[in-house]
């Protein structure tokens, strides 16, 4: 067991965590939601990154949601910041040993169907790894060739679809494209990004997943969709832009996802 897993289970012997939550830019305030809350900061845990992006606070909050035990990741570190893409196993990994059967990743990202508004939410039902690159490079043994196909659990996202119906919030289904960043795509890339499939593209959640699919977690993934692509629309892109658009869709992605652990997660 990692020193980071281990001081969480010092601080509280008796949490068995089922689900985390990572929260991605403009999400953050989905911790207050968690009842019963104990934050334990990544500064404490040995191997976590630190926060480094304005929006992201860099803590764990433990607790329940409803029936769900939950912790949330308020904040993760992006490839961009480090150039290393495994800079969240020591997250992901603390979640596995602890307990969790599943993942829910929630990020801000740039919308390509031009049907999408700012404030869309999206289900991710698979992602395109434009980086190229993995967070397993480096691990050894058989597991580490990891199978991607249904890495989006489909049970799970037909829960996702049946909540946000309930609720009466509109959600679509589509591809999540990986782009390092930090610098916003070019129209020609947005262009391509179309071109081969993806319905939304961001700076994050990608190498998650994988090390998520990797550990055996199920995955679930939520996109808020705070802009179109660069060059579908006037906007001009910047980070101040993302978190200004983020209210509306985090909102939808909250209600959703508090439902779906209120109830007791998949
Ligand atoms: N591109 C990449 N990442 C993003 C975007 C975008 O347009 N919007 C929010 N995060």
């Amino acid at each position: 067991m990692s020193k980071a897993s281990e001081h969480i289970q010092s601080i509280l012997p008796d949490f068995k965590p089922e689900v985390a939550i990572i929260l991605g830019s403009g999400l953050g305030e989905f911790a207050d939601l968690v009842e019963n809350a104990t934050k334990i900061s990544y500064n404490d845990l040995e191997g976590f990154p630190s926060a480094g992006v304005a929006g992201h606070a860099g803590q764990l909050v433990c607790g329940n949601i409803g029936k769900t035990n939950v912790i949330v990741a308020q904040g993760r570190a992006h490839f961009y910041e480090h150039g290393d893409a495994s800079v969240m196993d020591p997250v992901i990994e603390a979640f596995h040993t602890l307990g969790c059967h599943t993942l829910v990743v929630t990020n801000a990202a740039g919308g390509l169907n031009t049907d999408y508004e700012p404030g869309s939410v999206m289900i991710i039902n698979d992602h395109i790894n434009y980086a190229a690159t993995s967070p397993l490079i480096g691990k050894e043994g058989n597991e580490r060739f990891v199978g991607m196909v249904d890495a989006y659990d489909p049970a799970i996202r037909e829960r996702l679809h049946n909540i946000a119906k309930q609720e009466e919030i509109d959600v679509s289904e589509g591809v999540y494209m990986w782009f390092t960043g930090p610098h916003f795509e070019t129209p020609a890339e947005i262009r391509m990004a179309k071109m081969l499939g993806a319905s939304a593209v961001g700076m994050s959640t990608v190498p998650e997943v994988i090390l998520a699919r990797f550990y055996g977690l199920k995955v679930a993934g939520l996109s808020n969709i705070t802009n179109l692509g660069a060059g579908l629309s006037d906007e001009k892109l910047s980070h101040e832009h993302t978190m200004a658009m983020a209210g509306k869709g985090a909102q939808k992605i909250a209600a959703i996802l508090k439902t779906y652990l209120s109830e007791g997660a998949l």
